[in-house]
């Protein structure tokens, strides 16, 4: 039988500005917290930075056309803050709005849906200096940058993503120091939470007081926590795991409240008036998901709890031979199918975009100028399965965005993680379709699961 998705499915794959465009110091655009963080000796594999990544500055005609060629409805995408607002507040720099302008019409005339985050991890420099996510003022800073993107891009695009994975450069951010800015520093973390929440509404605020006919939500990075052992240590770190990476903005944003096991921790932060900001009306929630996560408890570890990330092997399964992506992630299609339907159940049935979802594999040119990424196939066809089942388990799924379109800078592990539908010699920067480009054809062509 075939697995048709919905008439109006949008099919596109997901970027970000630090990862792809390069021209850091081009035209004006100021210095991010990722300029400063790859510029540190020791930081990332091999010290690479993301100072050219793929050069998608000037190379985005190609690399749209590239998208339109397969027919692909639409593009997630990320600004470069600094692009825009150089010190993250103040003067506004036309050539920045210009490039990302010159982007969003390229997108139009090839029949291609641009979806807008506003913030994928690349915080201005100059608000960093100011503390970052830990100063509250940040909330108000970025409901003003938020205007200035729909005064310039909202009379041509309606979806607005405010923030990539909060949870992410949270804990990594500000916890566990492997990602911009680095700190190791709970009271920073959960400062950073709340005004990270705080933002977030704000900016909805902000956003729909210039244009009411946005379609406007945030990106959460979520996951089914399993505990690494049947230990009661290992349950009960799932349990503050699944809270701080689950839970923590999902339940303020959606639902207006914090978990139990993370209130105490937030309430010096929070302000009359802050819950209702926080839980404005949103639009949809846009969900990145690549595995399960495998949980232990670590006291070396501020949250006393962690899973396996950045080339570590899932914890608990250290020596069983099972097949893992490049990432050291486990393929579970189940575990995809288990948090959309979370997503229905638990968060009021929302309308959900898939913003990421995909795997890196070790791609090589064959003798005939081929990549046949057929693992990557593989993996995109069993993730698509568990979404057409979840939709016809009544989730009400309106996008999937493949992560990613071309070979990129993977932040702290550099350029050796390729995620792509489009191979990039990083060398020359040629751009080459993978086989998996060539399903992806296929897939929008029928609007079903190729065989
Ligand atoms: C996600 C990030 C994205 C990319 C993928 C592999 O967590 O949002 O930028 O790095 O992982």
């Amino acid at each position: 039988m075939a697995k048709n998705f919905p008439k109006d499915f949008l099919w596109g794959t997901a970027t970000a500005s630090y990862q792809i465009e390069g021209a850091f110091d081009k035209d004006g655009k100021g210095k991010s917290i990722w300029d400063t963080f790859t510029h540190t000796p020791g930081k990332i594999k091999n010290n690479e930075n993301g100072d050219t990544a793929v050069d998608h500055y000037h190379r985005y005609k190609e690399d749209i056309g590239l998208m339109s060629d397969i027919k692909l409805n639409s593009y997630r995408f990320s600004l470069a803050w600094t692009r825009l607002i150089p010190e993250g507040t103040g003067t506004v720099n036309q050539k920045g709005i210009d490039f990302y302008s010159k982007v969003i019409d390229e997108c139009l005339e090839k029949n291609i849906e641009p979806f807008i985050t506003l913030y994928h991890w690349d915080l201005p420099q100059t608000l960093q200096d100011k503390g970052g996510w830990a100063n509250r003022d940040l909330s108000d800073i970025f409901a003003d940058y938020s205007e200035v993107v729909i005064k310039n891009y909202g009379d041509r695009c309606k979806n607005f993503i405010t923030f990539n994975e909060p949870a992410v450069f949270t804990i990594f951010g500000y916890v566990d120091g492997y990602m911009a800015p680095g700190y190791k520093d709970l009271n920073k973390y959960f400062a950073s939470v709340h005004h990270v929440n705080l933002a977030h509404g704000k900016a909805l605020k902000s956003m729909r007081s210039i244009n009411k006919d946005l379609n406007l939500g945030c990106t959460l990075n979520m996951a089914p926590c399993i505990p690494a052992t049947e230990s009661e240590e290992d349950k009960h770190a799932t349990k503050l795991f699944d809270t701080y990476w689950n839970r923590s903005f999902a339940d303020p944003m959606y639902l207006g409240k914090y978990p139990d096991l993370l209130i105490k921790d937030v309430s010096k932060y929070i302000q009359q008036k802050d819950m209702e900001i926080i839980n404005q009306k949103n639009d949809f929630i846009g969900l990145n998901h690549y595995q399960h996560y495998r949980i232990k408890a670590d006291d070396n570890n501020l949250l006393k709890a962690r899973g396996a990330f950045n080339d570590e092997l899932p914890f608990g399964l250290e020596d069983k031979n099972i097949k893992l992506t490049l990432m050291g992630w486990e393929i579970v299609p189940e575990a995809y199918y288990d948090q959309i339907m979370d997503l229905k159940n638990n968060y009021g049935n929302p309308n959900i975009y898939l913003t990421e979802n995909g795997a890196a594999y070790p791609d090589k040119i064959d003798e005939n100028g081929e990549i046949n990424d057929d693992d990557r196939i593989d993996y995109f066809k069993k993730y698509l399965d568990a979404v057409h089942k979840a939709i016809n388990d009544g989730a009400k799924v309106k996008s999937y965005f493949a992560w990613t379109f071309m070979d990129n800078f993977e932040w702290a592990l550099g350029f050796e993680k390729r995620f792509g539908i489009v191979h990039v010699d990083f060398e020359t920067l040629k751009r080459t379709p993978k086989k998996s480009y060539f399903f992806f054809k296929d897939l929008v062509e029928n609007n079903s699961i190729p065989d």
